[in-house]
């Protein structure tokens, strides 16, 4: 389990959960030296993975009648737009330990402030419509 995760990122909505955690245990091996060679890898992973997540997060919402839908899919369009950059300076940079650590650090801090507040949000509005059905 990756060590940036904790308990406080549950939404309860276990699908979302179990790619939230992959994500963060993708993005943590970004954090260890010894892995460098398997930067480029996950950096390739990821960007196919937060697309599939993103699309699977979507899908609930349409499905759900989710109000802040559009809203929502903003943020994640404007994440990936935020990733591609991040992975074309990494790639101009070469294997530099700053820019891995940066790509890191950005992505983490977004996705911890993303899900405390918009995924949860939408876990809260998602269950209560679940449990209705
Ligand atoms: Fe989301």
């Amino acid at each position: 389990m990756s060590t940036l995760w904790n308990s406080t990122l549950e939404t309860g909505v276990a699908k979302i959960d179990e790619q939230h955690k992959e994500l963060f245990r993708q993005v943590d091996t970004l954090r260890d030296r010894s892995q460098a060679n398997r930067i480029d890898d996950t950096l390739r992973f990821l960007a196919g993975y937060v697309v599939k997540h993103f699309r699977d997060e979507e899908l609930l919402q349409m499905q759900s009648n989710y109000p802040k839908k559009d809203a929502h899919k903003k943020l994640h369009v404007q994440f990936i737009s935020t990733f591609r950059d991040l992975k074309k300076q990494y790639e101009a940079a070469g294997n530099k330990l700053d820019t891995i650590l940066n790509v890191n650090k950005v992505v983490i801090g977004w996705l911890k402030d993303h899900i405390m507040v918009h995924d949860k949000e939408f876990a809260q509005y998602y269950k209560k419509y679940s449990a209705k059905k």
